[in-house]
């Protein structure tokens, strides 16, 4: 599947952590972070982690970029908002429920997530379906390795997400234009493929507040609000799932939501899409089917309608 990939040197491989993050984005980064509480110093936070064959070889977005341009709604709807009021957010001691049709259903800290867990370096697009997009260097495993550690029964079909649910620390959440907690979902082919990960930091650190600390779910094929945020409940299910803005507005966001250059939200294309970081004056760049991933995951969706029915 990644054959492609094998032999080609990616970004991971050749460009030694130091190099990407020049000392300006080290600085800016680090102001972010402090600006939003810090990031946490928890045991299971481990760095040093192992490049990966999919990772892709485009340059990383900056430090400062990724952590002040964000969409976290229980934090507010500004991009800056994350960034101004995530520090609130406790993030140790934290867990997750995992349960529905499982065999070893139950509520397993952070620690015990972590347990064993080889982290890995994946760079990989990420594509928001307001058309901008970034290059993230994630820190994370495979969603595969933790749902085949807590064995899934054969009659699942989907995997239902659900971010934390505090509004005394998430001022967005004393709102109710979303019906909280934020909720995503994932057939489970999608969420067992390789590419799909829990992520766990990014730049080699423990995950900042305003991405969605101290955990969340990665898919890089989708527009990026399918990967929720401070996840806290995993739950193997028979039937399609609710998921957050599908419900809210089913008609623009649709359960799948693969990146798809061809299919326009009803309010503007979804051709192109803007590089951030890429200045005022820089062109939009094409927009990839599944976001680039199509040799990946195109076989996920055989024979099914991408445009009218399972969008
Ligand atoms: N998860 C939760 N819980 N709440 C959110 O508002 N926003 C989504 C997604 N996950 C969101 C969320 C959207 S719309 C996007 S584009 C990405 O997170 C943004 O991730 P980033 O801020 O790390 O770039």
């Amino acid at each position: 599947m990644a054959g492609r990939w094998k032999n080609d040197l990616t970004h991971a491989d050749v460009t030694p952590k130091a190099a990407f993050l020049n000392r300006r984005q080290v600085m800016a980064g680090a102001g972010a972070l402090a600006a939003a509480g810090g990031i946490g110093g928890a045991a299971w936070a481990k760095l040093n982690a192992k490049p990966s064959q999919y990772s892709i070889s485009e340059e990383p977005n900056s430090l400062q970029d990724i952590t002040t341009y964000n969409n976290f709604y229980e934090f507010g709807t500004d991009k800056g908002d994350p960034a101004r009021h995530a520090g609130a957010l406790t993030t140790d001691p934290w867990s997750i429920t995992i349960d529905g049709l499982v065999e070893k259903p139950g509520e397993y800290s952070m620690e015990q997530i972590m347990e064993g867990v080889e982290l890995e370096e994946r760079i990989y697009r990420f594509r928001c379906v307001e058309a901008w997009s970034m290059i993230v260097p994630w820190v994370g495993f495979e969603l595969a390795d933790l749902l085949n550690r807590v064995g899934v029964k054969p009659e699942a079909k989907y995997v239902a997400f659900e971010t934390l649910l505090r509004p005394e620390e998430m001022q967005g959440q004393r709102r109710q234009f979303i019906d909280w907690p934020y909720r995503e979902g994932l057939r489970l082919d999608e969420a067992m493929h390789p590419l799909t990960i829990m992520a766990t930091g990014l730049y080699d650190e423990p995950m900042p507040k305003q991405n969605g600390a101290p955990i969340r779910l990665v898919v890089p094929w989708k527009y990026g609000f399918k990967s929720i945020k401070s996840v806290v409940r995993i739950s193997l299910v028979e039937e399609e799932p609710h998921a957050s803005w599908n419900q809210l507005i089913p008609r623009e966001y649709g359960f799948y939501s693969n990146v798809n250059p061809e299919r326009s939200h009803p309010r503007w294309s979804q051709a192109k899409e803007r590089r951030v970081g890429g200045g005022l004056f820089a062109q939009k760049i094409p927009t990839l089917m599944f976001n680039g991933y199509e040799d990946e995951v195109a076989s996920l969706y055989e024979g099914m309608d991408l445009i009218n029915e399972h969008f």
